[in-house]
C-alpha cells in the first residue's frame, strides 16, 4: 500500500522513507494538510499528517470521500483534529503518545535562558563588533522559583532541569506527579503559582478547559519581572492580552515556540510577504520577546521516535491491532 505523508520537512523525509521501506511505499509532500490540499489524498487509504494540519470537518469529509480510512498524526498534541467528526466518518486516528520529552523540555529551557541572559541581542551586537554590556543584564535562576503548569512527561523533564539549577519548584496540574513531588515540587493553585514564580513554563495540552489558560487576569497575576515560556500550544496564551502587558513594560522575558494563529505561518517562508497578523508583527518587536516556529520537538532523537511510532501505528491499523496511540475509534 502507498501512504501519503503531508507536511514533511526536508530533514524528516529520509527518516520517513527509511522507516517505511520494509513495510509500505510512502509519498512525502511538504505541503500541510488543509482544505486546499486534502483533495490530493484521494485514493490513499492511509494519510499521515503533521502538527499544523487542520483536520476539521470539511477536511475530514474530503478525505473520507476520497477513500481515506486512517490518519496517522505525527505529533503528541491532537487539538487540530476534530475527533468526533473522524469517528462519525468511521476513520481511525492515531497519534504519537510518547517521544523524547527532553527535546521539548530542553528547548523550553533554551528559550528561558536566552531571554534571561539576552543572548539574541548579545550575539547581534558582537556581530557588529559592539561589545558593550548595557541592557544585557540577566538574573541568577539559582534560588528563584520555577512554576510548571502541567507536570506530565515534558513538565517533569523541565522540572528536573530547574531542580539542577537549584530552583524552588511549584506545580499545577489536575493530577500530581510523584516524580515531581520527589524533586521537592509543591503543588499549589494556579493563582499562587503565577504570583510566586520567577519563571512560568506551560506544559498542559490545549483543550477547551485550557484555552487561554494565560489570559489577561493570569498575566496580571504574574510578577512584573517574571519570565514566561510557552512550548506547548499557542492557544494556551491570550496573545493580544500578552501584547497589552508587554506594552506596559512588563516581564523580564517571554519565550514562545508556539503561537495561537501559527497555522499558515509557522514552518513556511513568509519573509517576502507582508505579514497580515498584526498581533504577531507587534509581538516580535519587543526586545524581551523571543519567538521560534514550533521547533521544540525538532531533534534527531525525537523525530526518529515519532517516525518509528507512526510506522507502528500504520502497521497496527493494517493488522487490526489497537494501541494506546489510537484516539478513535474508542475501544
Ligand atoms: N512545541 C513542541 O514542539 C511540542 C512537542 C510536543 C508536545 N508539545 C505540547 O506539550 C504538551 C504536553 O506534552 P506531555 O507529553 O508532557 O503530555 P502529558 O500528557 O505527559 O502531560 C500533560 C499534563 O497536563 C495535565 N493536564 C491535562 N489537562 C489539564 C487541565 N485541564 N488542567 C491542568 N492540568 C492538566 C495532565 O494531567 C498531565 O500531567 C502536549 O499536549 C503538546 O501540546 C509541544
Amino acid at each position: 500500500m502507498e501512504i501519503l505523508a503531508f507536511g514533511v520537512q526536508a530533514d524528516e523525509k529520509p527518516l520517513i522513507e527509511h522507516a517505511f521501506q520494509d513495510h509500505h511505499e510512502v509519498r512525502c509532500l511538504d505541503v500541510f494538510l488543509n482544505e486546499d490540499t486534502a483533495p490530493i489524498a484521494a485514493g490513499y487509504e492511509i494519510v499521515s499528517s503533521s502538527v499544523n494540519a487542520e483536520l476539521d470537518a470539511p477536511v475530514l469529509e474530503t478525505l473520507a470521500a476520497g477513500g481515506t480510512r486512517m490518519i496517522a498524526q505525527r505529533s503528541t498534541g491532537f487539538n487540530n483534529i476534530d475527533l468526533r467528526v473522524a469517528e462519525r466518518l468511521g476513520m481511525t486516528v492515531a497519534r504519537v503518545s510518547y517521544y523524547s520529552p527532553y527535546a521539548v523540555a530542553e528547548f523550553a529551557w533554551t528559550l528561558a535562558l536566552a531571554v534571561n541572559r539576552r543572548i539574541v541581542r548579545a550575539a547581534t551586537r558582537t556581530r557588529d563588533f559592539d561589545f558593550r554590556l548595557d541592557g544585557l543584564m540577566g538574573r541568577d535562576l539559582h534560588g528563584r522559583t520555577a512554576g510548571v503548569l502541567g507536570t506530565g512527561k515534558i513538565g517533569e523533564a523541565f522540572a528536573r532541569i530547574a531542580h539542577g539549577f537549584g530552583m524552588r519548584l511549584l506545580g499545577w496540574d489536575v493530577a500530581e506527579n510523584p516524580a515531581c513531588a520527589e524533586l521537592g515540587m509543591r503543588y499549589v493553585d494556579k493563582d499562587q503559582l503565577l504570583a510566586e514564580s520567577d519563571l512560568v513554563s506551560l506544559h498542559v495540552p490545549l483543550m477547551p478547559q485550557t484555552q487561554h489558560l494565560i489570559d489577561a487576569a493570569a498575566l496580571k497575576a504574574m510578577k512584573d519581572d517574571a519570565i514566561l515560556v510557552n512550548s506547548s500550544r499557542g492557544g494556551l496564551v491570550d496573545t493580544a492580552a500578552l501584547v497589552a502587558e508587554l506594552r506596559e513594560g512588563r516581564f523580564t522575558g517571554v519565550g514562545l515556540d508556539v503561537y495561537e494563529s501559527e497555522a499558515g505561518l509557522f514552518f513556511l517562508d513568509k519573509s517576502l510577504e507582508a505579514i497580515e497578523d498584526d498581533t504577531l508583527a507587534r509581538l516580535v518587536t519587543f526586545p524581551n520577546v523571543l519567538v521560534t516556529s514550533h521547533q521544540a520537538y525538532y531533534t534527531e532523537d525525537a523525530l526518529r521516535q515519532i517516525v518509528a511510532a507512526t510506522v507502528r501505528n500504520v502497521l497496527d491499523y493494517t493488522a487490526g491491532r489497537r494501541s494506546e496511540n489510537v484516539l478513535v475509534p474508542h475501544s
